[in-house]
């Protein structure tokens, strides 16, 4: 058997096409655009290729990106009173700041200072508490395309046993609460799981969130499951020599028992983004009063 490739690419792209219709409406009726702020603090390759294409993204479907970038050194300080300033600033819907922060600088006491009302990435506490309590907030961008790719396979998942293997605030623990909202048995795996390929063997759902490549194989799936690689690995091919991308599930074994399986890249990587533009475009609605 070979599985059903979940097409993240595709999906993403016919999200960000209805929500640039949805946009085109607005600004035809006279009223702003979304606007969503990105802040990117110092040169990390990775970094600066995510917030380049968040950047493209956003104006490609019609929305406002602001862009800030600053030097490796820049204090704490600075950051938190450019976050004041954007929390104030009214054509902003949503304010995103890239991770990882350098060292010097403490992520937590930043994301804590972003206005949980335009708290897109969905970090901030208030907006963590609030998925965790079944409230409305935003939910993480990742967890949320990858519950967007299982139920274009499967809409009904109550009673379904999802295993996610990793316990990240990022991935893992807001995945795991969106499939207990959606009626799962959901077991976190994580470094410390006894055997894990038992555990994961009994996944009706299997959630690989952990950043190790090709760390899943065959043995750790079911016949017929869904597979959701988060996983973006850059390693060396060794038969070129080349960089590739690579997630944690060995996509060739798995896809042979698998019922349905994301590819990398493709996958889960273009949902991310798609579900950054509707956290941002949900934030707009809300705060101009039209949701
Ligand atoms: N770095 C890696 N993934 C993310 C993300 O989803 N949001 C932010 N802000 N930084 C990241």
């Amino acid at each position: 058997m070979t599985a059903t490739l979940i097409d993240g690419k595709a999906t993403a792209a016919a999200l960000r096409a209805e929500m640039a219709a949805r946009v085109a409406e607005l600004t035809a009726k006279g009223l702003r655009p979304p606007g969503l702020a990105v802040v990117l603090v110092g040169e990390d390759p990775a970094s600066q290729v995510y917030v380049a294409s968040k950047a493209r993204q956003t104006v490609e479907i019609g929305m406002r990106s602001f862009e800030h970038k600053l030097g490796a050194g820049t204090p704490e300080a600075e950051l938190l009173a450019l976050i004041a300033r954007l929390n104030a600033d009214p054509a902003v819907d949503g304010i995103l700041v890239q991770l990882p922060l350098p060292k010097h600088i403490d992520a937590d006491k930043v994301i804590e200072a972003i206005a949980p009302e335009k708290d897109v990435d969905g970090f901030h506490p208030v907006n963590a508490g609030r998925l965790a309590t079944g409230g409305r907030g935003f939910v993480p961008c990742t967890p949320r395309g990858s519950l967007r790719l299982i139920k274009s396979v499967r809409q009904d998942l109550a009673g379904l046993h999802a295993v996610v293997v990793g316990r990240s605030n990022i991935v893992g623990k807001p995945m795991a609460l969106l499939l207990l909202g959606e009626s799962c048995t959901v077991t976190i795996a994580h470094s410390k799981t006894r055997d894990l390929p038992a555990v994961c063997r009994d996944a009706d759902i299997l959630v690989a969130a952990v950043g190790r490549p090709k760390l899943l194989g065959a043995e750790h799936v079911k016949p017929g499951a869904i597979v959701i690689d988060v996983g973006i690995n850059r390693v060396t091919d060794p038969a070129t020599g080349k960089g590739k991308l690579v997630g944690d599930v060995d996509f060739d074994a798995a896809k042979a028992v698998a019922g349905a399986i994301t590819p990398v890249p493709g996958g889960v990587g273009p949902m991310t983004i798609a579900c950054l533009l509707e956290n941002t475009l949900d934030s707009y609605l809300i705060r101009s009063g039209l949701r």
